[in-house]
């Protein structure tokens, strides 16, 4: 798990199984076991994993006692979280030991970085295979069970996988997340993904409506898009020529349907445009929330860090959103103890989340990670003592703010899509309100998928509590 976790989290979202899929009564000869590492894009990699077995024959399931194969799809952001999938790895050793035929898979971020490693001194790694190369996976399995070890872990400049619809794991029936592209081109000095993940690729705009209209179909209310950098999609139809923006997808997507919500992840501060802002204005079913890494509040850090905005063009970018969509949620990411930073620096990444106030924040100490821009020119020069102290400041002051910000909402009312039945009793149900606040709430005879206006009574720190007040 994270350091510091506020709240769950993309890459906090450690460690979970994957369950069988919803429906699926055929019965299958092998079976095959995912756990995801990582971000939502990696989750979402597991659901197409989980699709490309299927039709190979290989059925998930929930319990790795009873799997023929065991697959990590890994995570490389920060150094945590290589360790995590480590010692993991070595919990299946046993299972190796006394089942023969059994086999483990490294797939994802870590692939890459460290096939030699997994393959040659962690000599329970049979398969090691990289996010553009899931397709190669039923092969490299056929060719693991000779005792041959199967490796692919190339890049390629193409790969969308735009024409598989992904299996949905672990899925509430309600929401759903589509990926939109693959890969980054920003180079983000402190950042692994570029390397892990390869070059930025756009997938087609008319698989993805597919895809959503596919889910709308079958009852699914909401869909995220997902990207590294949602605002640089860019689409060419060789058919006409037209070139299709992010704001244009997004419109697509939300034309589908006025009761399919849409969501996307992640925009960088220096590529969301006004244009995707009004998109958002226009239609009540793109839900106003925005998640905009600020990473630094120091124009020098953000150099440094090779961002491409200033502290003074992320205000201003705050206050258009403020202007165009009053009331649109906001979140972040936020990295303390990147090389050089001094105290200064640090209270200027204060004063931002002062002015900014954000609903949501990530917080994460600096995390150096081989062959990134950073590691290569920079020292990594702040104690971890440092680095965690001015994380623990940052991580107080944004509670205060998640506070604040959930005790404004008391006595509003909101449209809240219900996911399924609250953690806490099955005399409640929990839902999202388009600034994607979780709303608690007494069930009566709501059901899961519907739209309800809830009035907000009372609140936690992470958790809006109301009664519904019309259908
Ligand atoms: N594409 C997204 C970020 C993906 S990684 C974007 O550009 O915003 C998610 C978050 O992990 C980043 O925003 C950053 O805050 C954090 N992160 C990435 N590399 C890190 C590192 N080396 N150390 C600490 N945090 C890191
Ligand atoms: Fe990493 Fe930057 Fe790309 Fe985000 S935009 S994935 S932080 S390089
Ligand atoms: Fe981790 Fe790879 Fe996502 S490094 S955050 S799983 S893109």
């Amino acid at each position: 798990m994270l350091e510091i976790a506020e709240k769950v989290h993309d890459e906090s979202r450690q460690g979970e199984a994957v369950a069988p899929i919803m429906g699926d009564t055929r019965t299958y000869s092998k079976k095959f076991y995912i756990e995801s590492y990582g971000c939502q894009m990696n989750f979402n990699d597991s659901e197409i994993v989980a699709a490309i077995l299927n039709n190979e024959g290989f059925g998930a399931t929930r319990n790795a006692d009873e799997a023929d194969i065991v697959l990590l799809n890994t995570c490389s952001i920060r150094e945590k979280a290589e360790q995590t999938v480590r010692r993991r790895l070595t919990e299946f050793k046993k299972t190796k030991r006394s089942k023969p035929g059994f086999l483990v898979g490294v797939l994802g971020c870590m692939a890459e970085r460290l096939k030699a490693k997994f393959l040659e001194e962690e000599k329970l790694v049979d398969m090691v295979v990289g996010p553009d190369a899931y397709r190669s996976l039923p092969a490299l399995i056929e060719e693991a069970e000779t005792g041959q070890k199967g490796v692919n872990v190339l890049l390629s400049r193409e790969e969308t996988y735009a024409d598989i619809s992904p299996v949905r794991l672990d899925s509430n029936g309600v929401t759903a997340f589509v990926s939109i592209m693959r890969g980054c081109n920003n180079m983000c000095a402190f950042c692994v993904v570029p390397f892990t993940r390869g070059r930025e690729r756009s997938r087609d705009p008319q698989s993805v409506i597919a895809e959503a209209t596919d889910l709308f179909e079958r009852g699914y209310r909401e869909v995220t898009l997902l990207g590294q950098n949602v605002d640089s999609y860019y689409f060419v139809d060789e058919t006409n020529g037209e070139t299709i923006t992010f704001a244009m997808l997004l419109e697509r997507v939300a034309a589908i349907s006025p009761l399919l919500r849409v969501r996307f992840s992640t925009s960088h501060p220096k590529d969301i445009t006004d244009e995707v802002l009004h998109a958002m204005a226009r239609h009540e079913n793109i839900c106003k929330y925005i998640h905009l890494p600020v990473q630094s509040g120091s124009t020098r850090i953000l150099q440094l860090m090779n961002r491409t905005y200033t502290r003074e063009w992320y205000m201003k970018k705050v206050d258009r959103i403020r202007e165009i969509l009053p009331g649109c949620g906001l979140s972040t990411d936020v990295i303390t103890g990147f090389c050089t930073e001094t105290e200064e620096d640090h209270q200027d990444t204060m004063s931002m989340m002062e002015y900014a106030h954000y609903d949501l924040a990530y917080m994460f100490a600096y995390s150096e990670r081989p062959g990134t821009l950073a590691a290569r020119r920079y020292q990594d020069d702040i104690p971890e003592e440092v680095k965690k102290r001015r994380l623990a400041e940052v991580v107080a002051l944004h509670r205060r703010h998640t506070l604040e910000s959930m005790q404004q909402d008391v006595g509003k009312t909101f449209k809240v899509l219900i996911e399924g039945p609250s953690k806490r009793t099955d005399a409640d149900l929990f839902g999202r309100n388009d600034q994607n606040k979780v709303v608690v709430f007494p069930r009566g005879n709501h059901r899961k998928g519907d739209y309800v206006m809830v009035k907000i009574d009372a609140c936690t720190a992470g958790t809006l509590i109301g009664t519904v007040v019309e259908g």
